[in-house]
């Protein structure tokens, strides 16, 4: 299992292998931590993205593209979509809330990475409730943590202190069930 950590922060300033970016499907910038990331990274983020966009297309929900980081103390960042919140749907999305932080975490061992941060996706503009969306993060990444990849380190980076003590509070709980 690699070590999970928690932080309340702004996702750009990190500096790790990879950040994650709260997306959407057209890849090309956004408000939320998309925009901050585009406006941190400088345009060349943009730039490579719509070269992506042109070869292959947008991003599809739950899935990931990776990229360079411009200007960001990251080395990469890889690009992820997350569901828009519809309770009536609600057992449909999950798993596609899942998919975004292990393909995330995927892609990264697959470019050997050692550290990543995620931030809290599809809870701001996309209106996921945010407990629900917290255990689903968590779950995943300490699922994807039993496999033996290049990664050490994932850090989930707060926005607010309301995700960070819902993360918190969740992350005690997983740990205390397995000791
Ligand atoms: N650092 C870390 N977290 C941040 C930052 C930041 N600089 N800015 C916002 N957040 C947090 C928000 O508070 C929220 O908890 O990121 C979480 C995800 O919120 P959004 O950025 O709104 O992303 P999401 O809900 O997944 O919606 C994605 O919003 O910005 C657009 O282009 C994006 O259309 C896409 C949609």
């Amino acid at each position: 299992m690699f070590d999970i950590e928690l932080v309340v922060g702004d996702l750009t300033t990190m500096a790790v292998d990879a950040v994650v970016n709260a997306a959407n499907s057209t890849l090309l910038g956004g408000g939320g931590v998309d925009g901050a990331l585009h406006r941190a990274a400088g345009p060349q983020l943009l730039e490579e993205c719509r070269g992506i966009v042109a070869r292959q297309g947008g991003c599809e929900t739950g899935d990931v593209v990776i990229t360079g980081s411009g200007e960001l103390l990251a080395r990469y960042v890889i690009h992820t979509v997350g569901p828009v919140w519809r309770a009536q749907v609600a057992d449909r999305l999950d798993p596609l809330l899942a998919s975004c932080y292990s393909r995330s975490l995927e892609l990264a061992a697959a470019h050997g990475l050692g550290s990543v941060a995620f931030p809290n996706i599809s809870t701001g503009v996309y209106g996921y409730p945010k407990e629900r969306a917290a255990r689903i993060a968590i779950t995943a990444v300490r699922s994807f943590g039993r496999r033996e990849t290049s990664i050490r380190t994932v850090i989930f980076v707060c926005f607010n202190d309301e995700n960070a003590v819902l993360y918190r509070r969740f992350l005690d709980a997983a740990s205390a069930a397995e000791s």
